[in-house]
């Protein structure tokens, strides 16, 4: 990705600085990877719900998945299609669901049979018939970080297998509801094949054990969770979309009119934005010194929660400065608020432009004002 260091120079930070043309490549390799098939991809708005960045993937011609009643209302905003957003979510309230019926979504995926009762009772008070995918929890380990696997029985998410009949037929018999998919995500970040085609295989079993009971389902969703390259962003500044639409379209036995549906979001935005700071101080310690930032754990909170890496590089200092080792912070009064630990960086100094890469997916948007901050700034170029 390309950065304007003199404009960056030029406006506030701690700044989420996007990248138009990565993000419009990025979206294009995927257009060409599903092109004639019978995939639909759905953008997971909570990666990133910038509107500048939502607008030029709703131009792209993605659908939307949300979890929550306001990505529902920024989503259909930023120009995506009600008819193209499907809206996922353990805890629902009355409210969502009845602005995601009012709004016209394509499908609810209903996580529990008690969802399904309180949806079913609200769409038939209101005069509407929702379309529905269960949200399956397929038991399958997805060995990302415990904190963003989701398809294990342990986790909230989904359906429990030994539940799903008695989703099914209440979803079948009620004359308020439209049953139409299935649903899974079993985590995020997932760089390595196998627990996706694992997954397919889990799905074929399902589908073709409620075909012989003639039940049929037009959507199968697949969820998110392709993961990115943290350590060489520029190496692989677009995921291998293609190895990842070919193990499920090689995997899946799909019927006619059936559709696949994914819901990607770290690998469309993730490698198209990096958050940029200023160096506050250059703090000498007894035997480490410290590049203090301002920008904070609050700014981007995946270091401190997962102790998560985003490559560190300084963009302003001089060609050729010696390079050092720093430990790089941030201001707020914890100590998780470390962005790296033992970064050799070139000499930097107060007021140097520090850029923290990889971070358009799950940074702007989990940014919080601990410490009663101000949120980030950000600028799409
Ligand atoms: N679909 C569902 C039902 C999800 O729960 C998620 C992410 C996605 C799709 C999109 O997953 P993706 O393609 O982005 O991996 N904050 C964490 C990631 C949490 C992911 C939550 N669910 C992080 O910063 O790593």
């Amino acid at each position: 990705m390309k950065i304007d260091v003199e404009l960056a120079e030029g406006l506030k930070t701690p700044l989420y600085y996007y990248d138009k043309a990565l993000l419009e490549a990025t979206l294009g390799e995927i257009k060409r990877c599903i092109a004639g098939k019978p995939v639909k991809v759905h953008y997971a708005v909570k990666a990133n719900c910038n509107p500048k960045v939502l607008k030029v993937i709703a131009d792209a011609g993605l659908g939307a998945d949300c979890v929550s009643g306001r990505e529902v209302t920024a989503a259909i905003k930023a120009g995506f299609s009600p008819d193209t957003i499907c809206y996922a979510g353990v805890g629902k309230t009355d409210r969502e669901l009845i602005l995601g019926m009012k709004s016209g979504i394509a499908y609810f995926n209903v996580e529990s049979l008690e969802e399904l009762e309180v949806l079913d009772q609200l769409a038939k008070e209101y005069g509407y018939k929702p379309s529905v995918a269960l949200r399956v929890n397929p038991n399958i380990d997805a060995h990302t970080h415990h904190y963003i696997t989701t398809g294990l029985e342990e986790n909230k998410f989904g359906i429990h297998l030994s539940m799903l009949d008695k989703a099914v037929e209440y979803t079948l018999q009620s004359p308020n509801l439209e049953l139409v998919g299935l649903h899974f995500h079993i985590g995020s970040q997932i760089t390595d094949m196998a627990p996706f085609k694992y997954l397919c295989e889990k799905v074929n079993e399902l589908i073709a054990n409620y075909k012989s009971r003639g039940i049929e389902f037009k959507v199968i969703n697949v969820g998110g969770g392709l993961g990115i390259d943290y350590d060489e962003p520029d190496k692989n500044s677009i995921p291998d979309f293609k190895g990842y639409f070919d193990t499920l379209l090689s995997t899946l036995k799909l019927e006619p009119g059936q559709e696949l549906h994914c819901e990607l979001g770290r690998a469309i935005v993730a490698q198209c934005g990096v958050l940029i700071s200023k160096v506050t101080y250059v703090k000498k310690g007894v035997d480490r010194q410290f590049i203090i930032l301002d920008a904070g754990m609050n700014d981007l909170m995946r270091p401190a929660l997962y102790g998560a890496h985003h490559k560190i590089e300084n963009i302003t200092a001089s060609e050729n400065a010696p390079v050092e080792k720093y430990d790089v912070a941030g201001p707020i009064c914890e100590s998780s608020d470390v962005f790296g630990k033992d970064e050799m960086l070139p000499l930097t100094r107060r007021g140097d432009l520090i850029v923290l890469r990889s971070a358009g997916a799950y940074g702007e948007s989990m940014a919080s004002t601990y410490n009663i901050r101000t949120l980030p700034e950000s600028v799409l170029v």
